[in-house]
């Protein structure tokens, strides 16, 4: 049976940071330990001047056709996700489209193309539409390109301005893939709730604290219903875990829930008993608040036992080393996470083919989505040719009054004229608009 996924993933941050710790909780006068410790963020990424979603977009989406040798006959269809979207109608891949035709001699017109929406879940959504394209036997022999890529910023003086970020990730759906197969398994955990949205509005009305309750919600609704098609799953069965990853925080509460869920009734459990005692059972208890009151105990008490702390070091933490360094990218979140998880392994000469990955992607309005993938036998070659450590050690770092000049800039509400605080070089720019408002890009050499 011929497998399908992801054969190629390129990342692109956002040329500015702001460093949380640092910069931002003094200006805001708070302890840099809620972002260190509580958040579990270090810096932001954040778009230059003449970045915004097409460019960051579009030059991941370069980089990545031109190290596997790609033309755009090779490409059937470009799926762009994002929530950061300027136009309701044109769609963000026809601008990525004519910013790659500018520099291929061949033209995407035989690629069909869109825009998936639905907060940060869409990437996902868009590779597996890309999936099922490819499974049905519609691709004629070519690949797709799905490109995530968001500016996350929020109101200035709101809660979620502490958790924002700037990024691309474009990615290669092709099959036999190099770096994961996917499986047909999935579980959803889906529900109408108003926790985060932007109703024609730029920057999100956020309820932050619900947000976190509601993620984690569907999230357990998305693994009970993955394992009511799969199998029950166990702490062991995967190598790493890849989360939607808002801020690292999140991730260690997701994690948690997780871990506990998996050892219900296995010997892990057993093993814990004596110290911290068994999960408490819903029978157990009178009312339905004094059983969440239980296992909230439950959980303050696994969260510190040494099996739980080895656990998460190896299948969770490795997830997250990129996004400290980035923030919220929203869409591409999640793919950074395994692409993070992957670059953990290649550093530390581990042999993975054939291994497993859990995937729990999210989207706020809200939905959960859980997979397994396989990893496949040229990830190691694959994840080699990232370039993002480069990247993140050369992004200009902004003071308090720099950032805020940024935020003008990129707030479309806004006309500022700020100069570019890096040079661009080999990559593409916004250059101004066109006599349709159209945004309007040229290739810098
Ligand atoms: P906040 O008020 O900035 O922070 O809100 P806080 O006071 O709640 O502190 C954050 C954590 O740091 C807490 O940890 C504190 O205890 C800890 P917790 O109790 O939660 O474990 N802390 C400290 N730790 C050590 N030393 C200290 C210290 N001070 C505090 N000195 C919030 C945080 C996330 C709510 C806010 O930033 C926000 O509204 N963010 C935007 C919404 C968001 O990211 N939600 C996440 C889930 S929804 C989601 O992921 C979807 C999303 O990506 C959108 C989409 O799908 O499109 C957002």
């Amino acid at each position: 049976m011929t497998t399908v996924g992801i054969d190629a993933v390129e990342i692109w941050a956002g040329k500015c940071k702001l460093d949380l710790p640092g910069t931002f909780a003094p200006a805001k006068d708070e302890d840099p330990d809620k972002y260190r410790k509580g958040l579990g963020l270090e810096n932001s990424s954040f778009p230059d001047v003449y970045e915004d979603i097409v460019t960051m977009g579009a030059n991941a989406a370069k980089r990545l056709m031109e190290r596997e040798g790609l033309e755009p006959d090779d490409i059937g269809r470009i799926d762009v996700a994002t929530e950061s979207a300027f136009d309701n109608s044109k769609p963000v891949s026809t601008y990525i489209a004519g910013c790659l035709e500018e520099v291929y001699e061949d033209d995407f017109h035989h690629a069909n193309k869109g825009e998936r929406k639905f907060a940060c879940i869409a990437g996902t959504q868009s590779i597996d539409d890309a999936y099922n394209w490819i499974k049905a036997g519609r691709n004629r022999g070519r690949s797709a390109l799905v490109v995530a890529t968001d500016t996350a910023l929020y109101a200035r003086g709101s809660s979620g301005e502490a958790t924002q970020g700037a990024g691309a990730v474009a990615m290669l759906i092709s099959e036999d893939p190099d770096l994961v197969e996917l499986s047909t398994e999935q579980g959803y955990g889906s529900a109408d709730e108003t926790d985060f949205l932007k109703p024609n509005q730029q920057f999100p009305s956020v309820d932050g604290k619900r947000s976190m309750q509601v993620y984690l919600a569907r999230m357990r609704e998305a693994v009970e219903d993955f394992e009511s098609v799969a199998w029950d799953m166990h702490p062991e069965d995967f190598t790493y875990i890849p989360f939607h990853t808002p801020f690292p925080g999140m991730v260690r509460k997701a994690g948690l829930l997780g871990y506990r869920h998996m050892i219900r009734d296995t010997e892990i459990e057993d093993d814990l008993a004596g110290e911290i005692g068994r999960q408490p059972r819903e029978g157990e208890y009178e009312d339905w608040d004094a059983y969440e009151a239980a296992i909230r105990d439950y959980m303050d008490e696994l969260k510190g036992t040494d099996r739980y702390q080895a656990w998460y070091a190896d299948t969770i933490d490795p997830t997250l080393s990129i996004a400290r360094e980035v923030g919220n990218w929203y869409t591409g979140s999640v793919h950074v996470a395994r692409a993070s998880a992957l670059k953990a392994a290649a550093e530390q000469g581990r042999e993975l083919a054939g291994e497993k990955l859990l995937v729990g992607s999210y989207g706020s309005g809200a939905q959960a989505e859980i997979h397994a993938e396989t990893v496949a036998d040229g990830w190691k070659e694959e994840i080699a040719q990232l370039n993002i450590d480069d990247q993140l050690e050369q992004r200009y770092d902004l003071d308090f009054e720099e950032y805020e000049q940024i935020h003008d800039v990129h707030n479309h509400d806004m006309t500022v004229d700020v100069e570019e605080f890096t040079t661009p070089e080999g990559e593409f720019v916004f250059a101004g608009r066109g006599r349709m408002n159209e945004r309007l890009y040229e290739y810098v050499e």
